[in-house]
């Protein structure tokens, strides 16, 4: 049984930016800047795809749903971060960073089964191009975005349930920039056997899998590719999924150095850039790797600008 006369921490401290002393100013300004570019970006291809009839096809509705969710993961944790940094507290309420995991592992989990569902649109765009529309149907795609979505709210649920259900008594010190599940389960007096078993199911269906099937339709896009007679055409090919790739290793190498590390009890220096890449820097250059290679919606942004300053 566990102590009776548990008291329990009423804040957390976050001191992940601590690793990088003296440096507050530099740290605020670049990840204003980071965030701020990031949020606009995202803005703009939210926009540009809403407001574009022929963008209304499944590439372009995830693409927009990857860029909701790619406002959403950093304003969890980059606002409190620079809020902090001004005001140089470390703290956070304990309902704060419930609060706070619960959305940053509903975004994080939502960026990575949308980059799966994004990985089967391109397999089909690729090699059914004829059955695309087919099969890549109105319908199809809509319960691609909603199962992910159902997915993504009630999983975080579950987690930070049991996460309210630990006591946690004196050690509120969290080496991490924003509230993780990982760096607040050592931290609670409770038995978190369960909690721990939970995590590392949950890496396995929620993380395995979808890089599993992004790893799967990527091996069939290269086998399709190879069989294109041409040069041109096999650039061609690629260049649609291209973008695509290029979120993916981002993604994906970031999670891999932090969860996949033995170390993450305790994050070194390494751990906390993995995460800034993941949670912070990728979202923000989501909307340019995107939008610098591909034509289509490249000119819709020019049509939307421009529309802007006409209007103006
Ligand atoms: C997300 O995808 C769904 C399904 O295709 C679409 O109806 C919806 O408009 C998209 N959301 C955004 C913000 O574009």
């Amino acid at each position: 049984m566990e102590k009776e006369n548990q008291t329990n921490v009423s804040e957390f401290l976050l001191l992940g930016l601590s690793i990088w002393p003296g440096q507050e100013g530099l740290l605020f300004a670049l990840f204003l800047c980071i965030y701020l570019v990031g949020l606009l970006g995202n803005m703009l291809i939210l926009l540009t795809i809403g407001s574009n009839h022929h963008l209304h096809i499944p590439m372009y509705f995830l693409l927009a749903n990857l860029s909701l969710v790619d406002i959403c993961l950093p304003s969890a944790t980059v606002p409190k971060m620079l809020l902090n940094i001004q005001t140089q507290t470390q703290s956070i309420s304990y309902s704060s960073c419930l609060t706070q995991m619960y959305f940053c592992m509903m975004f994080a989990n939502m960026d990575n089964f949308l980059l799966t569902v994004m990985a089967y649109d391109r397999y089909v765009a690729i090699c059914h191009p004829l059955h695309y529309s087919t099969i890549m149907s109105q319908h199809l795609c809509a319960s691609l975005v909603a199962v992910p979505w159902t997915v993504a709210t009630l999983n975080p649920l579950l987690h930070t349930l049991m996460m309210a259900r630990l006591h946690f008594c004196s050690d509120n010190v969290i080496h991490h920039f924003f509230c993780d599940i990982n760096s607040l389960l050592p931290l609670s007096c409770s038995d978190t056997s369960l909690n721990q078993l939970m995590v590392l199911a949950v890496i396995g269906l929620i993380f395995v899998i979808p890089s599993g099937c992004i790893l799967a339709s990527y091996c069939l896009i290269v086998t399709a590719v190879m069989k294109i007679p041409s040069t041109q055409g096999k650039f061609k090919a690629f260049s649609t999924c291209g973008s695509h790739l290029a979120l993916v290793i981002l993604f994906y190498g970031a999670i891999t150095g932090v969860y996949m590390s033995p170390s993450s009890n305790h994050p070194t220096k390494k751990d906390s850039a993995a995460s800034v890449i993941f949670m912070v820097i990728a979202p923000a250059l989501n909307p340019f790797i995107y939008s610098l290679r591909n034509n289509e919606l490249k000119t819709a942004l020019r049509k939307v600008l421009g529309q802007r300053k006409i209007s103006q």
